[in-house]
């Protein structure tokens, strides 16, 4: 009798605590992060509910029960469209699961009028001071999945965003957007007990940017990571979506006893978890070492360079098919092509073809009057960059703006 008064006083304050978290995603989107954490947490407490109402501990009202609500969920997004889709769909998980209650309780429940909302708040997360929406002693949890934009891809607001972020930290040029959440939640959580989740792409924890990011996370911000989640293919349905290659990484600035990685054996398929001492940024069972970026080669082997950079407006690349039919037309082209191999094409084994016209004699040139015109289609967009330096490779118009054509393989 004592034992189970015991377990019920436990799950009265499992129902306490779980209504006292406060959740906080800084990208949030349309808000699913917060939406399915909502939901877990309700179906949590419908469960408890449920016990302890085989018990008959529970009054008849089941209403003053149930306590975790909308308003333990706090969300950034720069998107305003999307700020407010958040807002509403968070509201109708909460229609959702009072249903759910209503259901499986035998009692109408709503919240209604609608007195707590999710705060979902329009701006640019890399720019807000977050305790300026919620404070640090009153959040548990950061997650969700900031955005990935390469370093090449990234727009000029963006990099500024990084580089303020990164405190023009050296080497920040090259990291991927999504990194500088990790700086921004890690700086945040100094002195807190406030755990961090994010998915990311696995570009941070590969190659150069583990140095720079890794550095900063574990010397200025004396970070641990707690879990990690390894490469895995994430795909969804909207249109266009490719298909990004992501990692999870849960950390805090405290560290705890029993790590957990998972690991993909089938990128697309379950995890497979493993318990680590310590992991390190390349999500795997070691110390927290990094490898910096070095330029020369460790031992006798040629060193790695950059590779070819057109500037062309596409003009010189081609898909296999548009190479054939290319030369159907223009048959003396066929041996000025070259098979043009960049991170893209080697990834999603695309086949790309380049035109390669830099040494080919201008007599020969002349005969070819279909790739003259591309050779004039690219002198032409040439000029007509803002870019100085560009205008000026018009006057080399089957050149690229860099060039690295090794002789042998
Ligand atoms: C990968 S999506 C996250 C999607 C989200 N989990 C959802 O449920 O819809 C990244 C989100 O970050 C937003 N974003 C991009 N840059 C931002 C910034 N600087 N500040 C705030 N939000 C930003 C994008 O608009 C996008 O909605």
């Amino acid at each position: 009798m004592r034992r189970r008064r015991g377990i019920e006083l436990g799950y009265w304050s499992f129902i306490k605590k779980i209504a006292n978290l406060h959740f906080l995603d800084p990208a949030c989107g349309c808000g699913n992060f917060l939406i399915i954490t909502y939901r877990e947490l309700r179906d949590l407490e419908i469960l408890i509910l449920l016990e302890l109402n085989k018990s008959g501990q529970l009054e008849i009202d089941v209403l003053p029960l149930i306590q975790v609500d909308v308003d333990q969920f706090v969300g950034i997004e720069c998107d305003e469209f999307a700020v407010r889709i958040a807002e509403v769909a968070m509201w109708l998980i909460d229609h959702q699961m009072n249903i759910k209650v209503s259901n499986e309780f035998g009692q109408y429940y709503a919240r209604l009028p609608l007195k707590k909302a999710a705060k979902i708040v329009h701006g640019n997360s890399l720019r807000i001071d977050w305790e300026t929406i919620i404070s640090k002693e009153n959040l548990s949890f950061i997650l969700g999945n900031p955005p990935f934009i390469g370093s090449k891809m990234m727009n000029e607001i963006q990099r500024n965003d990084l580089l303020a972020v990164f405190n023009d930290a050296k080497g920040a040029g090259v990291m991927d957007y999504v990194s500088a959440w990790y700086i921004k939640a890690a700086d945040f959580i100094q002195n807190t007990n406030i755990r961090v989740a994010f998915v990311s792409t696995n570009s941070i924890s590969q190659g150069e940017q583990v140095g720079i990011l890794w550095n900063i996370l574990f010397n200025k911000y004396k970070i641990k990571i707690h879990f990690a989640h390894r490469t895995f293919k994430w795909t969804n349905e909207a249109r266009k979506n490719a298909a990004v290659y992501c990692v999870i990484i849960g950390f805090a600035t405290f560290d705890i006893s029993e790590k957990r990685i998972f690991e993909y054996k089938d990128i697309k398929g379950e995890p497979l978890e493993i318990q680590a001492k310590n992991i390190n940024p390349y999500l795997v069972n070691g110390t927290d070492t990094t490898i910096q970026r070095r330029q020369k080669p460790l031992s006798d082997i040629p060193s790695i360079g950059i590779g070819n950079k057109p500037i062309d407006g596409g003009n010189y690349l081609f898909t296999t098919s548009e190479k054939e039919e290319f030369i159907k037309i223009e048959p003396k082209s066929a041996k000025w092509f070259k098979k043009w191999l960049g991170a893209d094409e080697f990834i999603n084994s695309h086949e790309r073809w380049c035109l390669w016209l830099g040494d080919c004699p201008p007599n020969e040139l002349k005969q070819m009057p279909n790739a003259l015109k591309r050779v004039e289609a690219v002198k032409r967009i040439r000029l007509e960059s803002k870019s100085i330096s560009t205008q000026k490779l018009a006057s080399t118009p089957t050149r690229f703006h860099v060039q690295n054509m090794p002789l042998t393989d």
